[in-house]
């Protein structure tokens, strides 16, 4: 009789280390939807309902998110610390030079607790989507003028067009997978009209410092000295920064944030494949034209549809 290998389904983005340690945990073989031990020597053939444990929905997206970085379960820790962004300045600059003026109508996907979409409330509609419902819920309270959403940036359908359409804080990049990233940008374009300007921020380059960085918070009744460190997986192009909370009263939280990189041909290609054209990338805002010296870029496209 055949023994056959199961290969795990396609992760939903932030489970895939999940997977890979329960695949190192346990040799999984399905073999005639019977337990059966082979011979001593061999691995133990284990009837398991694959599904049942490794379906995405046991642990969607969302949770994996806020299970590993405490600021998605503190969102006035998360606005806490991006209090200083200027993101939103940058983004009115970018909108005043290539956008549609007067400022109508923006989408912001991945908006998290909508700090930068709140900065646009002139424009005559403003919605926000992001795949965490707390965060949602925070956003709601804090700008209750807004109209913002659970939903996912590879799958949400407003059935309507958008101005502008910001993609920011490296929302993209907890896409991990090229089919997800694809998908995002199906996104971006069915909620495009010709002429909708579309800006990203992601980053397009491995984090580089190789010694761990420290700091200290004190933030939203948070007392604690955080330390960072980062690894990189060329294989799948994902950047990984760990973070450890050493708190005052003696407690330890880690955080572990997987970020895919997306080079700039990788960002004009999947642009270009949507209908975009590219019109900017930099990583510097006073300096635009200048070489990209950080790790993150804004990147921003004309919807410039072939006829
Ligand atoms: C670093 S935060 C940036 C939030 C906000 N744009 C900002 O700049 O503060 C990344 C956000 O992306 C959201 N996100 C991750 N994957 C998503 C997905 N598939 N669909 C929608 N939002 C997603 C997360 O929930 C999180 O709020």
């Amino acid at each position: 009789m055949g023994r056959e290998r199961v290969a795990a389904p396609r992760p939903t983005a932030g489970t895939q280390d999940w997977y890979a340690h329960a695949f190192q945990c346990a040799v999984l073989e399905v073999h005639q939807k019977r337990y059966r031990t082979v011979r001593a020597a061999r691995p133990i053939v284990l009837e398991v309902g694959l599904r049942s444990l490794l379906v995405p929905n046991v642990n969607p997206a969302h949770m994996t998110l806020a299970e590993h970085n405490l600021a998605y379960r503190r969102p006035d820790l998360y606005d806490a610390l991006n209090r200083d962004s200027a993101a939103a300045v940058t983004c009115r600059q970018l909108v005043d030079e290539y956008g549609v003026l007067p400022l109508g109508s923006v989408l912001d996907l991945g908006c998290g607790t909508a700090r930068d979409l709140a900065e646009f409330s002139d424009a005559h509609d403003c919605v926000g989507v992001d795949i965490q419902p707390a965060l949602i819920e925070h956003a709601r309270q804090q700008h209750p003028g807004l109209d913002l959403r659970v939903g996912d940036l590879r799958t949400v359908r407003l059935g309507r067009t958008f101005d502008t359409i910001f993609c920011l804080g490296n929302s993209l990049a907890y896409l991990h997978h090229n089919e997800d990233i694809r998908a995002a940008f199906a996104t971006f374009a069915v909620h495009a009209h010709p002429g909708s300007l579309l800006i990203v921020v992601t980053q397009i380059a491995p984090t580089s410092t190789a010694a761990p960085t420290r700091g200290r918070v004190d933030a939203a009744d948070i007392h604690a000295d955080v330390i960072i460190e980062h690894s990189w997986d060329a294989r799948v192009q994902v950047a990984t920064l760990h973070r450890t909370w050493q708190f005052d009263n003696g407690a330890t939280e880690r955080d572990r944030i997987r970020r895919r990189v997306l080079s700039p041909r990788e960002l004009e290609l999947y642009a270009t494949l949507a209908g975009f054209r590219p019109v900017a990338l930099f990583t510097d805002p006073q300096d635009r034209t200048g070489p990209l010296t950080g790790s993150t870029a804004w990147f921003v496209a004309r919807y410039d549809p072939a006829p």
